[in-house]
């Protein structure tokens, strides 16, 4: 049986009470079906899967001081590369107000949390989710340490719980290759409050998948995930969509696992054109996809029929592309498609 918001309860409350630090990092993730709209607390109104891009992490430690008497507020400071960094703690101070009650002890310490992302930033990508995989890992980190009873699968579990919180797709930022997050009546042990491991072995032509991104656009996102996922509230598609997910969500665990590469490229893009189509006609709409986007799109497919590639792309709530590639590919597609673009790419993203 899955685990309910019950049991990430935690109950104990005896505490380390000296000055502690603690380092952890989690990968990045790009979703092959897409998490598009949300009810409840981050809750997705359908489920998803994704590729865990291990390359591309977030690594963070936090010195944590005991404070003496618990605060009624988390007390923490966010550093990115050691610069302090105010503008990203009203995401993190909403994040510490969602989880203290599955994890009071929080509360008990001053946090100096530094950040690095081993992919560029400010370059368009996301670092939400390894970001918030990575807190999570922390505070289970902590937790493991004052309560070193419960099995491996729970603090796992736990961590795609609290990470859910701080960003939905962060959810699924927590292991690999492959993760799905989103209750599916057929897929046993699924669960909309945190993502799983599924239950097969990737099938060999995808263990080796790279993903390089297209920077066709850099800097902040025009419109947040926040309200995009809100759009979808009162969307004319929204029940079509959600059904479509779940059916694609079904297609793609049979891919990943018998390695049907050409079903895959067809739901990877149909998916990111479909997430892309929710946000056009969604009211208001609005097109986040730029011309470099279309071209590049074009110009893989050309390449995938004249070459015979199973080269594929797919597109986040933004402008860049993923070129997703089996590693044997690289160099073919190196010399007759990256190296005749004019955008920054960044390799080995996957
Ligand atoms: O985790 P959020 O709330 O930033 O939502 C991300 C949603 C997409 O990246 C567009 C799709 C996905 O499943 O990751």
């Amino acid at each position: 049986m899955p685990w309910t918001e019950k049991d990430f309860i935690f109950k104990d409350n005896h505490y380390p009470s000296n000055r502690l630090e603690i380092t952890e990092e989690a990968p990045s993730n790009i979703a092959l079906v897409k998490y598009w709209g949300k009810y409840g607390l981050q809750r997705p109104m359908n489920p998803s899967i994704s590729f865990t891009l291990s390359q591309s992490k977030t690594i963070t430690k936090a010195i944590l001081t005991p404070l003496g008497k618990p605060a009624n507020k988390v007390s923490f400071q966010f550093y990115l590369d050691n610069r302090h960094q105010p503008a990203f703690e009203p995401k993190i101070a909403r994040f510490f107000d969602l989880i203290h009650r599955y994890t009071p002890f929080v509360f008990q310490y001053d946090w100096q949390i530094y950040s690095h992302n081993t992919f560029p930033h400010s370059s368009g990508i996301a670092s939400s989710a390894s970001g918030f995989a990575a807190l999570a890992k922390l505070i289970m980190n902590l937790e493991k340490q004052i309560n070193p009873y419960q099995n491996a699968l729970y603090y796992l579990q736990k961590t795609s719980f609290l990470a859910r919180l701080g960003s939905g797709s962060a959810a699924r930022s927590i292991s690999g290759p492959v993760m799905l997050w989103g209750e599916h009546p057929q897929i046993a042990g699924t669960s909309d409050l945190y993502a799983t491991l599924p239950d097969f072995d990737l099938h060999p032509v995808f263990q080796n998948f790279k993903d390089s991104i297209v920077l066709v656009e850099t800097g902040q996102k025009k419109v947040s995930s926040t309200a995009g996922h809100a759009l979808m509230d009162q969307h004319p598609f929204k029940n079509i969509r959600i059904q479509q997910a779940f059916d694609n969500v079904i297609k793609m665990n049979q891919i990943l696992k018998t390695g049907d590469i050409s079903h895959f490229i067809d739901i990877v893009e149909a998916e990111a054109l479909g997430l892309h189509a929710m946000m056009m006609t969604s009211r208001p709409n609005y097109i986040l996809m730029q011309p470099g986007t279309l071209q590049i799109i074009h110009s893989l497919r050309q390449i995938r029929k004249e070459h015979n590639i199973p080269v594929c792309f797919t597109l986040d709530a933004g402008a860049n592309v993923h070129v997703l590639y089996p590693e044997g590919e690289k160099n073919k597609l190196q010399k007759i498609f990256f190296d005749n673009l004019e955008h920054k790419i960044i390799f080995d993203y996957l």
